[in-house]
């Protein structure tokens, strides 16, 4: 199958089902590939576009208006070229924008301790899934588009083999047109495509 084809969305399926597909896709489009970047490109395409072909998300009024991620800037590839003048003492951390599709967003989120730091930093910290049904009430929110009105943020959970807990590296963040436009259903098929992302990727 060409990989475009993933995105295709049987007729008739409700969220349930269509978040189950998706994941299902997503499995076989990292299938094979380890490098992130690579990773969350693919993934941040094909929900994308899985939702445009939705119709729940896909018209109008409700349409998600952007999806991608923001990752720990640790994590970059050259994040110590950037931030050299800063390394000599510990940072909090700063999340960079990752692979998208949408429209041009912020580059960077500072995760200030204590602070209304927006949705997606807020995510990061509590690493939990926050759904947030109006934007403009939520304190701290960063608006990369006035258009948006709903956002729902999943933090990436990683796993260390010596560590007990779950570490926060990154967050995928959806956004919507509509009040209210994402629900538990949302949040349940989000929460296992972050967690199916994370296993796939060397880290
Ligand atoms: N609204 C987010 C910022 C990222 S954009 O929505 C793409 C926030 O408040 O953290």
């Amino acid at each position: 199958m060409p990989h475009a084809d993933s995105a295709m969305i049987p007729a008739g399926i409700d969220k349930q089902a269509f978040w189950i597909h998706v994941h299902e896709q997503l499995s076989y489009l990292l299938a094979g590939q380890r490098d992130w970047v690579t990773n969350l490109a693919n993934a941040s395409s094909l929900i994308f576009n899985s939702l445009m072909a939705f119709p729940e998300f896909g018209d109008g009024d409700r349409m998600v208006n952007w999806c991608g991620f923001y990752v720990n800037a640790e994590l970059f590839p050259a994040p110590k070229l950037a931030f050299s003048s800063e390394t000599q003492t510990p940072q909090p951390a700063r999340l960079l924008l990752g692979p998208f599709c949408g429209k041009p967003a912020c580059q960077l989120i500072h995760v200030s301790p204590g602070k209304a730091r927006g949705v997606c930093a807020d995510a990061y910290c509590q690493k939990k899934t926050l759904l947030v049904k109006d934007v403009d009430t939520y304190p701290g929110h960063i608006a990369c588009d006035g258009e948006t009105k709903s956002e729902i943020v999943c933090p990436l959970l990683l796993k260390l083999p010596n560590e007990g807990s779950e570490r926060a590296i990154g967050v995928l963040d959806l956004d919507c047109l509509a009040l209210s436009g994402f629900d538990e259903a949302d949040r349940e098929g989000l929460e296992k495509i972050a967690k199916l992302i994370v296993d796939a990727c060397d880290w």
